[in-house]
């Protein structure tokens, strides 16, 4: 049977096989930020899907950061009691859940922030018609502050760890890309300032949940800009992220979406190497379909796989890999309608 199938152990967490949902926003959270009903039935049929490690859609760590109106939040104690209920529920069915922290930064939607402008590393339009301004060196440390209040909240609403999300062009990730990082102060210019915000969040949570609760990253390993300098620069933040005690760091790219239909394991080198320079525990993302797939990430070097709209597709595809199936989602190129169409989570569905 397929090393899949079996358990794997990180330092602080053991997950029952080596398969994780890839944070996956639904777009479907109340618009008061907690859980809705239509949210725990997606996630209860997850679970009951057998998923080792569900990873939650992002959650808003604060008002400003929130992605869509819809999204699910973190950032007051009175979500803890609405987590409550998912978390014990996935439990129930015998799968872990992690929650994926975010701050939205140039991405957040208008109406999601009250118009206000979004915020970001530096005044770098992201859009047409989007001019983010840049965070003050005290708003950097709120945001800091605001991650690891969030993370407290997802231990006490008994999630399994949580996956601070530094990939994709939100904030983070924006911090750490030099194409949008013009900033010339301590967290802006090379690496290791470019990667301070981070360092600084990890070390807070960590302060905030204890060294022995599991803190995860999730980052992009490529740029438009100077890529070949961003794969060295992701050996250091790996580097610095083991360091600060993470389990492992799932990666991903920025252009996940503009894959081609039929490319497979996106990022599959750039991640071995990272992980053998690094030492850190890699999860792999993006175009991960067929169980030989898996086996390839594993028999790489990697330490875990994670999908995302495959489980959107078929939240059952685990057993339909069991039983020798390949997933029904092929990435559909252009497609990505995923949740967006009312009363319908894929196209395929
Ligand atoms: C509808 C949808 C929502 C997503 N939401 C998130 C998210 O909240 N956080 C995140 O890190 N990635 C998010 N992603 C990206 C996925 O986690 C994953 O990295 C990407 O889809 C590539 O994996 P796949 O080829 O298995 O789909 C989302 C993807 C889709 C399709
Ligand atoms: S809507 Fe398209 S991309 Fe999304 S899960 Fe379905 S088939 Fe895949």
């Amino acid at each position: 049977m397929s090393k899949i199938f079996e358990e794997v152990r990180f330092p602080h967490v053991t997950f029952k096989n080596h398969v994780a949902r890839s944070a996956t926003n639904d777009y479907a959270g109340n618009e008061d930020g907690t859980v809705s009903e239509f949210q725990m039935g997606l996630y209860r049929e997850l679970a009951q899907g057998g998923v080792g490690m569900i990873i939650t859609g992002h959650y808003a760590v604060c008002p400003l950061g929130r992605n869509d109106i819809h999204q699910n939040a973190l950032w007051d104690d009175s979500f803890i009691a609405s987590q409550r209920r998912l978390t014990d529920m996935v439990h129930e069915n015998g799968s872990k859940i992690v929650a994926q922290i975010n701050h939205a930064g140039a991405k957040a939607q208008a109406a999601a922030i009250g118009g206000a402008q979004p915020v970001a590393p530096s005044a770098v339009e992201v859009a047409p018609g989007v001019m983010p301004r840049a965070l003050t060196a005290e708003e950097i440390a709120q945001v800091e502050d605001d991650f690891a209040a969030a993370a407290l909240r997802a231990k006490q609403a008994g999630f399994d760890g949580v996956q601070v999300h530094c990939a994709h062009g939100y904030l983070f990730s924006q911090f750490i890309d030099p194409a949008h990082n013009k900033r010339a102060d301590a967290y802006g210019g090379s690496v290791e300032n470019r990667f301070r915000i981070v360092e600084e969040t990890l070390r807070k949570v960590k302060a905030a949940v204890g060294g022995t609760f599991p803190v995860f990253i999730k980052i992009h390993c490529n740029a438009v800009e100077g890529d070949a300098q961003f794969a060295s620069d992701l050996v250091y933040m790996l580097k610095a992220a083991a360091a600060l005690g993470v389990e492992a760091a799932e990666i991903s790219g920025f252009d996940f979406a503009k894959q081609p239909r039929d490319k497979r394991l996106y990022y599959m080198e750039r991640a071995r190497r990272a992980r053998e320079a690094s030492g850190l525990p890699v999860i792999l993302v993006g175009g991960i379909r067929t169980l030989a797939e898996m086996d390839e990430v594993l028999d790489g070097g990697l330490d875990m796989v994670s999908l995302s709209r495959p489980f959107v597709c078929q939240p059952d595809i685990l057993k339909r890999l069991q039983a020798g199936e390949s997933s029904k989602c092929i990435g559909c190129f252009g497609c990505f309608s995923c949740y967006q169409k009312t009363g319908k989570r894929c196209v395929l569905h």
